[in-house]
């Protein structure tokens, strides 16, 4: 199994070829109406063809990827869907194309291009999502645009960690920095989503996500500390791991509780001068 997932990574640097080339079939098409560049028809035959073979691999490579599983989300679904039919439609059009019977759907192939543009843009939307989360393009919106999009006010700036959620403002950011590609909404790698609290203490597959007092028992700091040529260490695949100041004030946060909906200042929860330190670097404040 494991070298059909080796294919399907591919999926996602293939995929760039046939959506050149039908942008390219746009253009010609257009232009090949004009009486003026009715020359470049001459090279339609070969556009649909070369479009249709790699739109084919890519959707073959798509379904190994899709193999891995983690790629069941809304999202996953429908880039799955409008990315076959975008195939079959390619699929069908070029073999129309190069039949000797061509000149007869000569009506059919700018419209064919069109279609299949409009294709491309909405199966690489959703495909967007399943690599940025489908929050990424209005992350930095207007607020009434992000509240469209179910998402809540942006946290104001702290400027003094007694300020601070400790896990909106100090946690959250930790894990979206390094974790929540693999672990968020769209792409959801062993059932772990780590883009909310709720969801956070819910944990993945295994269980035993964050125990609540007990770091040690707690199986996402098992995961970022453990050596980093470990199979099993967090974030996977040679990623950009987590600094030992981020570790430690993981553990703190798990530790004194794993809250949130208080603030520092507010709650009782122990601060210590190394932590304060650290909370201080993290956030960007003058200690
Ligand atoms: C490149 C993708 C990727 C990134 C980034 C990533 N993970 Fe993972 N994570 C995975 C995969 C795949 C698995 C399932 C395989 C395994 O258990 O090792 C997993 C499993 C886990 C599990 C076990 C969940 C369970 O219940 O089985 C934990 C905990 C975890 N990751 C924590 C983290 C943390 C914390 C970070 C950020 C520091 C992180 N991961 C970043 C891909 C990733």
């Amino acid at each position: 199994m494991s070298f059909i997932y080796f294919l399907g990574r591919f999926h996602v640097l293939v995929l760039h070829v046939p959506i050149g080339i039908i942008i390219a079939i746009v253009v010609l098409e257009a232009l090949a109406r004009r009486e003026k560049y009715r020359h470049l028809e001459a090279a339609s035959p070969f556009l649909w063809g070369a479009a249709a073979l790699t739109a084919v691999v890519t959707v073959v490579l798509g379904y190994f990827h899709f193999a891995e599983g983690s790629f069941g989300s809304a999202s996953g679904v429908q880039h799955r869907t409008f990315g076959t039919a975008l195939g079959v439609l390619i699929a069908v059009v070029a073999v129309l194309r190069l039949s000797k019977f061509a000149s007869n759907y000569a009506p059919v192939y700018f419209p064919a291009s069109l279609l299949a543009l409009l294709l491309v843009l909405i199966t690489g939307h959703y495909g967007g999502n399943l690599t940025h989360g489908s929050t990424y393009l209005v992350e930095y919106a207007p607020q009434p645009v992000r509240s469209l999009a179910g998402l809540g006010p942006r946290r104001p700036p702290i400027t003094d960690i007694a300020m601070a959620d400790p896990f909106l403002d100090i946690v959250a950011p930790i894990l979206r920095q390094r974790c929540t590609d693999c672990h968020g909404t769209d792409t959801t790698e062993a059932d772990l989503d780590m883009t909310t609290h709720a969801a956070l203490m819910r944990g993945g597959e295994t269980g035993g996500t964050v125990s609540v007092g007990n770091p040690q028992f707690s199986e996402l700091m098992n995961r970022i500390t453990l050596p980093p040529e470990d199979e099993a260490f967090m974030p996977a695949e040679g990623n950009t791991p987590l600094t030992p100041g981020q570790v430690q004030i993981l553990e703190w946060w798990i530790q004194t509780g794993a809250q949130t909906g208080v603030t520092l200042g507010e709650s009782d929860i122990e601060v210590s001068a190394e932590i304060e330190a650290l909370l201080n670097a993290e956030l960007g404040i003058e200690g």
